[in-house]
């Protein structure tokens, strides 16, 4: 992958936390100095690059021009309201006095491929939670029919993203959902691959967080866990290679599904 054919990459921060950059970030196969210096060109990022201002602008501008093409990142929803003075679509959000909506849905019409990163860029995630005020959404909704992948998580694993690029730089679009994740790392539920399952399988239920059955590895879905709901590869990649929510005794929220924050699949649980 390494060679002077690298992708041009934008990366736009729209409304979010930046959870998903800073998952990135800590990227270790490749580290992060490899991926966006030896795989992609990492042209426009707003959080890590070295220009600001106007500079900063022309990156953006000038690899929108680029005869190469690029692809596009997106991290955060799209903040669609109308609102302020000028009654303007999208004012809850602007970047150098441009609405998130407005950039967003300039580059990824001109994108070659879109990737959201993070469930605020994929369904709008906790930007879009009720009463959402600032009508957030998910990137595929404001730029419907556009070629998108979806790598939703709250934050995200960042094996998922550096996966879905090699596979793109490799062999083109992914297999993808019907909510655009890839099935190579949305394919299973976590509880498919969960180490409580036996416990599950036996009617082996934790009372509470910290009592001594949920310490024995017990099963957390009385306890709220959404592990047979939500798809994603939690269990067999974990983060940072070290752990992942259910195995450090928290339950599964669902933060890879659409309709996270709000949850309307919590109900039966218990
Ligand atoms: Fe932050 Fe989660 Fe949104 Fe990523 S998906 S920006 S971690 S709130
Ligand atoms: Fe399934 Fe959650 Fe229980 Fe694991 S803890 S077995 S994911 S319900
Ligand atoms: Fe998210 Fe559940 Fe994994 S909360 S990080 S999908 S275990």
């Amino acid at each position: 992958l390494t060679s002077d054919n690298r992708p041009n990459v934008i990366w736009l921060h729209n409304a979010e936390c930046t959870g998903c950059s800073e998952s990135i970030l800590r990227t270790v196969e490749p580290y992060i100095d490899a991926l966006i210096l030896d795989v992609i060109s990492l042209n426009y990022h707003e959080t890590i690059m070295a220009a600001a201002g106007e500079m900063a602008e022309k990156a953006l501008v000038d690899t929108m021009k680029d005869p190469k093409g690029y692809v596009a990142v997106v991290e955060g929803a799209v903040p669609t309201a109308v609102a302020g003075v000028n009654n303007e679509p999208g004012a809850h959000g602007k970047v150098s006095g441009h609405t998130m909506l407005d950039t967003t849905v300039k580059v990824v019409k001109g994108a070659q491929a879109t990737i959201c990163y993070g469930t605020c860029a994929t369904y709008g995630g906790v930007q879009a939670a009720a009463p959402n005020p600032t009508q957030a959404k998910g990137v595929s909704e404001v730029v419907p029919g556009a070629p998108i992948v979806n790598v939703p998580g709250c934050p995200p694993n960042p094996f998922n993203l550096v996966g879905t690029i090699v596979h793109y730089l490799t062999k083109g679009l992914p297999e993808l959902d019907e909510v655009l994740r890839p099935v190579a790392f949305y394919g299973e539920s976590v509880h498919d691959n969960c180490p409580r399952q036996e416990f599950f399988d036996n009617d082996q239920f934790a009372p509470s967080f910290g009592s001594e059955e949920a310490r024995k590895g017990w099963c957390l879905r009385k306890l709220g866990c959404r592990g047979p709901e939500t798809y994603n590869n939690c269990p067999t990649v974990k983060f940072n290679q070290i752990n992942w929510p259910v195995q450090a005794g928290h339950p599964c929220i669902g933060c890879s599904e659409p309709g996270f924050w709000d949850g309307e699949n919590w109900e039966g649980i218990n």
